[in-house]
């Protein structure tokens, strides 16, 4: 996989494969493909920013037969796939070459091309493209039909120009061909680089060599942030389109967002605006309303997410209905059944099955039991400025509104909060727990306190009086 390239027209301080695409580096797609395929070892060629490329891609893949090769100076495509030969010297077998900036090629189509490989006989197979217009690209010159070898453009002819039929990039080489090829190659030619594809013409000599057509989105490769959205727009509808063929509903795939990755279960409905990222799974008959952001995490089947609710790292069981304007931070764990309404906010906080807070409540480093119902601007006061703190609701309980938890503190199974309690000792079950103080009405009050205002003014206020008025 080569990944040297420079990408100088990223205008980046980033090396180019690890710019982002749907959230994945550039090289994420064609490495992910030749994993899927069973390649092994796969040797990532990096030369520019070597370091930060081998430090991401080991990350990515912590656990995939990775084997790195460094190429010193850009001298060509060759000399890029030289660098690899110490990496695979004890490998015997086929070489599957790509680019590491070509995110949308399909294993499918690299199947297609270990296919004709075999079935072909020949030491070297190719994938190719057909385009429209084809400048800069190198074109695959046939004679009789037979692939006889690829043609820079800058070294064509006027005739071998006008052939659309481009070179992808993407080749099958038999080891024991490739790098005794490769050491024959020269740089005489217009670049004065090494070209890789001259290892096309010596295949020829020997072979058949057969090329096997893609669509020019799957071979298309990105130079700059103007091609770089380009491909994240088809791989977009890409993956829409694989999860609407699944079952899923998406009123606008234009305008949803769900990274390669995700998984979705059947008759899910997904409206405008929603972004799906990470180790996502949505179960199946789920709503997510419009604006809906999920960052790994999984949402049970049946649920529904009213419009803008935000989840990260959080786990929602079967038929709850959150939102408009949840926001469910990481290590939230929610039980079926459970109501969240807006402006609930809740970290670290395990709700029971069939537990309600529907407005304006922050439950963090929270263990609440089943049934309990949780009155609006509820707070768990969580944090003491140094250290976080617990707090645990058994099932039943009752929390009225404007309440406020100061863990660590327990409140039994089946308790009653007041409205307005500051909740500083365990409450044992069964009982109520209120800490307001108790209200005093003083009758004929408003009247009396005009008259005295008014009487005050006519004998002349003072300046401060005055100002505290206006
Ligand atoms: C190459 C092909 C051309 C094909 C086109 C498709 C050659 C000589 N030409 O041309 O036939 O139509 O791709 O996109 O192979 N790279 C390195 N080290 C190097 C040189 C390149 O790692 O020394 C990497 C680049 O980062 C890039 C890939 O190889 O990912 C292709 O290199 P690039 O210079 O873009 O090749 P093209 O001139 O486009
Ligand atoms: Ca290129």
């Amino acid at each position: 996989m080569l990944c040297a390239g420079k990408g100088t027209r990223m205008r980046s301080e980033k090396a180019k494969v690890l710019h982002p695409i749907l959230g994945k580096p550039l090289c994420f797609y064609p490495l992910m493909r030749a994993l899927e395929l069973g390649a092994s070892p796969v040797v990532p060629v990096v030369g520019h920013q070597a370091g930060e490329v081998e430090r991401s891609v080991r990350d990515l893949f912590a656990a995939a037969p990775l084997r790195f090769a460094l190429q010193k100076e850009q001298r060509g495509t060759a000399d890029a796939v030289r660098s690899a030969e110490e990496a695979l010297k004890d490998f015997k077998g086929r070489v599957l070459i790509l680019y590491g900036d070509v995110p949308l090629v399909r294993r499918e189509t690299l199947a297609a091309l270990a296919t004709a490989h075999e079935q072909g006989g020949g030491v070297l197979s190719l994938v190719s493209t057909r385009l429209e217009d084809p400048t800069g690209y190198g074109r695959v010159i046939r004679e009789g039909g037979l692939v006889k070898r690829i043609v820079e453009h800058k070294d064509c002819s006027p005739e071998e120009r006008l052939v659309r039929e481009c070179n992808a990039g993407i080749y099958l080489v038999d080891s024991s061909f490739l790098w005794a090829a490769l050491a024959n190659i020269k740089s005489t030619n217009a670049q004065g680089e090494f070209y890789l594809t001259d290892l096309v013409e010596m295949a020829a000599s020997q072979g058949p060599v057969p090329a096997i057509e893609a669509d020019f989105n799957e071979t298309a490769g990105v130079n700059d942030r103007v091609e770089l959205a380009a491909r994240a727009k088809d791989l977009q509808l890409r993956i829409n389109a694989w999860h609407m063929r699944n079952g899923v509903s998406l009123a606008d795939p234009a305008t949803t967002y769900i990274e390669e990755g995700v998984t979705i279960g059947p008759d899910t409905e997904i409206a405008p605006g929603v972004s799906l990222s990470g180790a996502t799974v949505v179960g199946r008959q789920v709503t997510i309303g419009q604006g809906c952001v999920l960052h790994a995490s999984s949402v049970a089947d049946g649920t529904t997410l009213k419009p803008y609710t935000v989840l990260e790292e959080a786990r929602v069981g079967e038929r709850c209905i959150l939102g408009p304007f949840s926001r469910l931070r990481p290590g939230t764990d929610l039980a079926e059944e459970v109501h969240l309404g807006n402006f609930v906010e809740t970290k670290k906080a395990r709700l029971g099955r069939g537990t309600k807070a529907n407005h304006l409540a922050y439950l963090g480093d929270a263990k609440i039991g089943s049934g309990v119902n949780i009155g609006a601007g509820t707070i768990t006061c969580n944090y003491d400025g140094v250290n976080k703190h617990v707090t645990e609701l058994g099932d039943g309980v009752f929390i009225g509104s404007d309440s406020q938890l100061v863990a660590p503190v327990k409140v039994g199974d089946g308790a009653y909060v007041g409205a307005g309690t500051t909740v500083t000792k365990d409450v044992p079950s069964g009982s109520l727990a209120v800490s307001r103080s108790p209200q005093v009405n003083k009758e004929g009050w408003v009247e009396r306190n005009k008259a005295r205002l008014k009487k005050s003014a006519e004998s002349g206020p003072a300046k401060s009086d005055k100002v505290s008025a206006g």
